[in-house]
């Protein structure tokens, strides 16, 4: 339990399923007052690429002392088959929609909040047909220190996570998912893939930790440097 989160007001965009779930999930049990933003609603709709969703949002919920968002779109193929729609669409949700949220909550943010945000280990590892994502993704880091220093002394950090048993990888059928799980595992320096209590731990970790602004950190198991 993180007494640092107890009474806290927390919006969590993404928060319906995946690593944003368990977080709802585990700061809840903190005993933060946490509220759940889908593209769907019915609590509360944000579609992070829609900048109306955003804006109405902050403009009916008042404060939170943190925001986090998980939301990600991807689009994974080698450059012959980019499509520019889909690219815009991977860079509004990962890099676009953070900087949105950031305009329309900061302004209402109290004294101690913070932004955090998803990145993901391809960001660090190039590899074939993962331009898209990996762009994104460290685009989200160098994002991140640019708006703990406009946004001072509001905090800023993101995640950036290897691969997690989050349920993403659930849409794989069974085979291939259990090759990316063993491949991954294997390019750890852990030997193992990520759980949802890694990540969680370490988001629930950040939103307390005053002194840290401006960073991604790499929850991957060592898997970046291998
Ligand atoms: N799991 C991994 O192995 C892994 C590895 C590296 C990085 N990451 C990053 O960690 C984050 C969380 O991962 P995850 O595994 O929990 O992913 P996930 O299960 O795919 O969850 C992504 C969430 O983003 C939401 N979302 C997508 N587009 C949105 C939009 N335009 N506006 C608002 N919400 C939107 C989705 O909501 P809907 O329910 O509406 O679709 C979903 O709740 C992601 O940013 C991912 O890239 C994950």
């Amino acid at each position: 339990m993180s007494e640092n989160l107890t009474g806290k007001r927390i919006l969590v965009v993404g928060g319906a399923r995946g690593i944003g779930a368990e977080i709802v999930r585990r700061t809840g049990q903190d005993g933060a007052d946490v509220v759940v933003a889908t593209r769907s609603g019915p609590e509360v709709r944000i579609d992070v690429t829609d900048e109306a969703t955003i804006a109405r949002a902050a403009e009916s919920l008042g404060a939170f002392d943190h925001v986090i968002s998980t939301a990600s779109a991807h689009h994974d193929v080698p450059v012959p088959d980019l499509e520019h729609d889909k690219i815009q669409t991977a860079f509004s949700t990962k890099v676009v929609g953070p900087l949105l949220l950031a305009k329309h909550f900061a302004p209402r943010m109290p004294a101690g909040g913070s932004f955090l945000f998803f990145s993901g280990i391809v960001g660090w590892k190039p590899k074939s047909g993962t331009v898209v994502k990996g762009t994104a993704n460290a685009a989200l880091a160098a994002l991140v220190t640019h708006l703990a220093v406009e946004l001072a002394p509001l905090r800023v950090n993101a995640i950036a996570p290897g691969i997690t048993d989050s349920g993403t990888w659930d849409r794989l059928p069974d085979e291939r998912r259990r090759a990316l799980y063993d491949s991954a595992a294997a390019a750890s320096l852990a030997g193992r893939i990520g759980t949802l209590e890694d990540v969680t731990d370490t988001a629930r970790w950040l939103l307390g930790a005053g002194w840290v602004t401006g960073e991604t950190v790499h929850v991957d198991g060592g898997a970046r440097h291998r």
